[in-house]
């Protein structure tokens, strides 16, 4: 562990470190050789995730990063080196309110004078695809943010992030459901060989940050695309049955019955859908390869079949 409470070290601010990925970059760089000073935000300091970093050293500040509040940004931001920014589109589903933020705190970190601001964004699907897929806000949104970003002037850079392994663990019309005869069966809109930039993101996003921070290849105006392994939905599908030892199989199925098995209101259904032909169709970072983005990092990452194996799967194929 290299966090470091001396002030010659760089001051690293992270967002969202009680989340998955701003919790990724503070294990990152808590793994580095090089030494860290780290501000964690957070809306509240005494849930259990926040009082672990604080006892691994990490200076936990309480704040609410919406987009009225930039006094309180421009405050945390005071004195750091680095800020990692993450967004979270899911807790409110309002693409209005994401960009708000994120344009919010990019001004708050230019005021600071950050030296490095890293954000955690995504492809414009309504860009790439020519607006064959519109409905898509929690791309669309963090790409206006990162075409912001680029303008501002502020040393940025984007690490995008991957298509998190947990989802076909944790997230309902995405994980197997059991058949009639005792099988399982992945259900999605999109053919087999989609191919997916999987990551264990708690496990492996922030070694992409700390290469953004500390490979001299990186650094302000570059982009990183973060892959655990790139991987077809089909071999995924073949190897947590072979893994697991349980009968999985997959199907395409149509996109009414896709919406309909996610559980979600129409709209994130469709959002949800859309991205999943997206991906098929123009790759999820719109046909950029992973390949220079993985050259330089510290260790190796988590592949699918090492998630499987890390995973309790009880649950889910029960
Ligand atoms: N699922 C995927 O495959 C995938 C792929 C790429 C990108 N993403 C994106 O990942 C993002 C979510 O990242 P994540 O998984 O790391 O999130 P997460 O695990 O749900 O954590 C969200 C974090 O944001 C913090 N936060 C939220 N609102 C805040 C506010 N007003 N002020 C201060 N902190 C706030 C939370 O802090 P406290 O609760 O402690 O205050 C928490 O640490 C989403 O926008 C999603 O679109 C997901």
């Amino acid at each position: 562990m290299t966090i470091t409470k001396e002030p010659s070290a760089p001051l690293a601010v992270v967002l969202g470190v009680t989340g998955n990925q701003g919790g990724s970059v503070v294990k990152a760089l808590a793994e580095s050789d090089k030494p860290y000073r780290i501000r964690g935000l957070t809306r509240d300091i005494t849930k259990p995730a926040a009082r672990e970093f604080a006892a691994g050293g990490v200076e936990m500040v309480a704040v609410s990063l919406t987009s009225d509040n930039a006094a309180d940004a421009r405050a945390v931001f005071t004195g750091a080196n680095i800020v990692f920014m993450v967004t979270n589109y899911w807790e409110h589903l309002d693409v209005t309110r994401e960009v708000a933020e994120g344009k919010m705190l990019i001004d708050a970190a230019k005021a600071a004078g950050v030296g490095l601001f890293i954000w955690s964004g995504l492809e414009s699907i309504i860009n790439v695809s020519n607006g064959k897929y519109p409905n898509v806000y929690h791309f669309n949104g963090k790409g206006e943010i990162t075409e912001y970003g680029r303008r501002s002037g502020i040393p940025f850079v984007n690490v995008q992030s991957g298509w998190y392994a947990s989802n076909f663990w944790k997230l309902q019309g995405m994980k197997p459901k059991k058949l009639a005869d005792g099988t399982f069966e992945l259900a999605l809109p999109v053919g087999p060989q989609t191919l997916l930039p999987v990551i264990d993101t708690p496990n492996d996003y922030g070694l992409f940050v700390r290469e953004a921070i500390e490979c001299p290849e990186f650094g302000p105006g570059s982009e990183v695309l973060t892959s655990g392994q790139d991987i077809t939905v089909g071999d995924m599908v073949s190897q947590l049955a072979e893994i697991t030892g349980k009968k999985i199989t997959y199907r395409r199925i149509g996109d009414e019955e896709f919406m309909t098995a996610t559980g979600m209101p129409p709209s994130v259904a469709l959002e949800v859908l859309e991205s999943l032909k997206y991906h098929e169709e123009c790759g999820y970072y719109a046909g950029k390869t992973t390949d220079a983005s993985r050259r330089h990092l510290a260790r190796p990452t988590r592949t699918w079949a090492d998630f499987v194996r890390a995973t309790d799967w009880s649950s889910v194929l029960a």
